[in-house]
């Protein structure tokens, strides 16, 4: 015993170290060490359940609202001060409830605008609850005229193999009782604020129902173009624009590409983008001859998943 009465190392009758020095140690390490192991299973578990109710849950209807400037678009020029309105991709569907359509339908029409163009994909599969989203997409006709065009989920050549209609009437005529202007493969002279516009529409480049050559006149040779007023395409799938190569228009509004839905962070990279260019995934975008490209994000999704590519409503302002 020390001179303080203290216990101290070399009390120890044995020599070999008290129990507290051989056990409490490793006791120690361990438990840390099973804490450490335990404390990182739930931080991967809870880590995996964020990522996965953001891919699944909030991502997929946490729409943002996007604000472009196309008055450059237009060779002749255009009225400035014009909104339109440019929604894509519904996707109505078990994957895209009912109540995530009527929320961003609610967003956009908060916001005024003078014309609405919707680009296709109104439904994944068949028209499942034709009431409700009648309401709902009648919303915005009973605010602005509306324009639509069809994708490929909509029917015909590509649907029919893939669980949808054979043709796309049902949706043409639901779009119709919605007092939706449906264009498929056929145009029209259209007026906002007194501002004459050649609007369109055409039909799906995957359908194989796209008839450019019917509705376009070409780029005389001359390199003159026909029209004087501005032109609008609606076309579901941006890469139409290959097909149009040869015909006079300036704007075309497409979806299709939903973003990519899934895009690498950092890199950018999106490797489920469904597109032939995938140069242009997203956005606005300048093509050959002085033609532009708006490509919308879209309102849906497929597989109820997006990951840092939120569904998007467009705004379109001259
Ligand atoms: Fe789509």
């Amino acid at each position: 015993m020390s001179a303080d009465n203290q216990p101290t190392l070399s009390d120890a009758s044995d020599g070999t170290p008290p129990a507290s020095q051989s056990t409490l140690p490793k006791t120690g390490n361990g438990l840390s060490r099973r804490r450490l192991l335990i404390g990182s299973c739930f931080a991967g578990l809870a880590s995996s359940a964020a990522l996965g109710f953001n891919i699944r849950i909030f991502e997929p209807s946490n729409f943002e609202i996007t604000r472009k400037e196309i008055g450059h678009c237009f060779r002749s020029g255009i009225r400035r001060g014009m909104t339109f309105l440019h929604l894509s991709d519904f996707h109505c569907s078990r994957e895209v409830p009912m109540p995530m359509i009527e929320k961003a339908v609610a967003m956009a029409l908060e916001h005024p605008a003078d014309a609405a163009f919707l680009t296709g994909d109104f439904i994944t599969w068949k028209i499942d609850d034709p009431e409700r989203y009648r309401q709902v997409l009648g919303m915005i006709s009973s605010r602005m005229p509306t324009y639509a065009c069809l994708g490929n989920h909509d029917g015909g050549g590509w649907a029919i193999n893939h669980g949808g209609y054979s043709t796309n009437q049902a949706v043409r005529d639901f779009l119709e009782s919605c007092e939706i202007n449906v264009l498929v493969n056929e145009w029209r002279e259209i007026f906002i604020h007194d501002q004459p516009i050649h609007l369109i529409g055409l039909g799906d480049l995957w359908a194989k129902d796209h008839r450019p050559e019917t509705v376009m006149p070409r780029i005389h040779e001359s390199g003159e173009t026909p029209f004087e007023k501005p032109v609008l395409v609606l076309s579901h799938n941006p890469d139409m624009k290959i097909a149009m190569h040869e015909f006079d228009w300036d704007l075309m509004l497409s979806g299709h590409t939903h973003g990519g839905q899934l895009v690498v962070p950092f890199t950018g990279h999106r490797p489920f983008i469904p597109v032939y260019d995938t140069s242009h995934p997203e956005g606005l975008k300048k093509w050959h001859n002085r033609r532009w490209i708006h490509i919308t994000r879209g309102v849906g999704n497929r597989h109820s998943v997006r990951f840092n590519c939120r569904p998007e409503i467009s705004f379109l302002s001259t």
